[in-house]
């Protein structure tokens, strides 16, 4: 019987932290709650609170914080407002793994608190380190933080790394399921409403990264993180469409060895690795039955088809500022497509005329990085006034 993990939960009440909530409970001898945080979801957070006791919790939005303080007012619970309390949750003493869930960059000022607290990060906020990965990797040595991705393709490839040399590893390989317009003809992808670009066909997942993954734009990220996490060059990280999302990621080796990891599209699974790790705790969940799955296909991607692919890489070969753009301006474009103002086809070109009309310059700190993204937005909500006029 290994010791107990006390667990801050940021981002508990969006998909990825109610999953790790359900994979809390189910080892109530082996994690415990000590933070909660989220933004504005008041209600279930109080709920969550009632349920897991943690003796922290933030909610940002100032009104929402409020309404969850009376709620859990006499409960010992206390309750912190304001982008303030979620850094509290980020380095509060008691907490021994940081789950970083928020979405997007929002996330990026409570990672970096983590990692310079010294944390073991288990990283699901992929975008703080697509921004910041050149400032976040070599803190996290300096302070003797670990960051554990959750990302499966990740969780998969740091899997498959254990124990490996790795300066033998030639190349890496993520799989993507294409999303949901991955059957569609290119033309069709015009008209598709932002509930079809909800309806992903192996995952259950937040609004930003469905329609990043129907997008693409979700494997360009996840090209950068890699990139990050594991040390690689840009081109020894390649993608191929797996619709099947069981096989998700491979790593080469020098020898022309292979390998794999495999795993039912069950988010809790890599969840819970990041929480347990280095220990193998047990799921009920059988897993991967591959005579009953019968095949598992693969196809190159197509690189005109999906041009997110393309601006990530070029984001990441500029380096300093070219990232934060490419994430602010893709988090832009997102919502205004979910807003019904764009068209699906227009989110490249919005994030790739951002990308043009900025000149990538080095980022030594996080305030420059997150000005950088504020400077973004203001200029494309002057694009955006005009979009509306169209
Ligand atoms: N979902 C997946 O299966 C999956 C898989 C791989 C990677 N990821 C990555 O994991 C991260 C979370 O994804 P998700 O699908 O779980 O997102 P989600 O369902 O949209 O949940 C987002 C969470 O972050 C909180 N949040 C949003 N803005 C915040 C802010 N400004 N400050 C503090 N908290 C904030 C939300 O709180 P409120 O509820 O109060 O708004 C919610 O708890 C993303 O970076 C995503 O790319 C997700």
């Amino acid at each position: 019987m290994g010791e107990t993990r006390r667990i801050a939960v940021l981002g508990s009440t969006g998909s990825i932290g109610r999953q790790a909530l359900e994979v809390i409970a189910a080892f109530p001898d082996r994690f415990q709650v000590v933070a909660l945080a989220c933004h504005r979801s008041a209600d279930q957070v109080v709920a969550q609170s009632r349920r897991f006791r943690p003796g922290l919790v933030a909610v940002v939005d100032p009104a929402a914080a409020e309404r969850a303080a009376e709620e859990l007012n006499g409960t010992g619970v206390d309750v912190a407002s304001g982008p303030e309390g979620l850094l509290r949750c980020a380095a509060l003493a008691e907490a021994d793994v940081v789950l970083a869930a928020m979405t997007g960059i929002a996330g990026l000022p409570a990672v970096w608190e983590a990692v310079r607290a010294g944390k073991t990060v288990a990283l699901a906020n992929k975008e703080p380190l697509v921004v910041a990965g050149h400032l976040i990797m070599p803190e996290a040595k300096r302070a003797g933080a670990r960051l554990v991705p959750v990302d499966s393709e990740h969780s998969a490839i740091f899997q498959l790394l254990l124990g490996q040399d790795r300066a033998a590893v030639t190349r890496v390989v993520l799989t993507a399921s294409g999303g949901a317009f991955r059957e569609l003809p290119a033309e069709a992808l015009e008209t598709v409403t932002p509930a079809q670009a909800l309806a992903h066909p192996t995952w259950q997942m937040g609004p930003k990264v469905t329609v990043d993954s129907a997008t693409l734009m979700n494997k360009g990220l996840e090209i950068i993180e890699a990139h990050w996490l594991f040390g690689l060059r840009p081109d020894q990280i390649e993608v191929i469409l797996h619709p099947e999302s069981i096989v998700h990621s491979l790593v080469e080796f020098g020898d022309g060895s292979v390998l794999a990891q495999l795993a039912n599209p069950d988010m809790r699974l890599p969840i819970q690795f990041a929480l347990s790790y280095p220990e193998r705790l047990p799921r009920p969940e059988p897993p991967v039955d591959l005579a009953r799955l019968g095949a598992l296909n693969f196809a190159p991607l197509s690189a005109t088809r999906w041009p997110c692919v393309r601006l990530a890489r070029e984001a990441l070969a500029a380096g300093g500022t070219a990232p934060a753009v490419l994430n602010a301006a893709d988090e832009v474009a997102v919502s205004w497509f979910l807003e019904g103002r764009i068209r699906f086809t227009e989110i490249p070109g919005i994030i790739e005329r951002a990308l043009a009309r900025h000149a990538a310059r080095p980022a030594d700190s996080i305030e420059a990085l997150l000005a950088v993204d504020a400077e973004v937005r203001e200029s494309l909500s002057r694009e955006g006034a005009q979009c509306i006029q169209r």
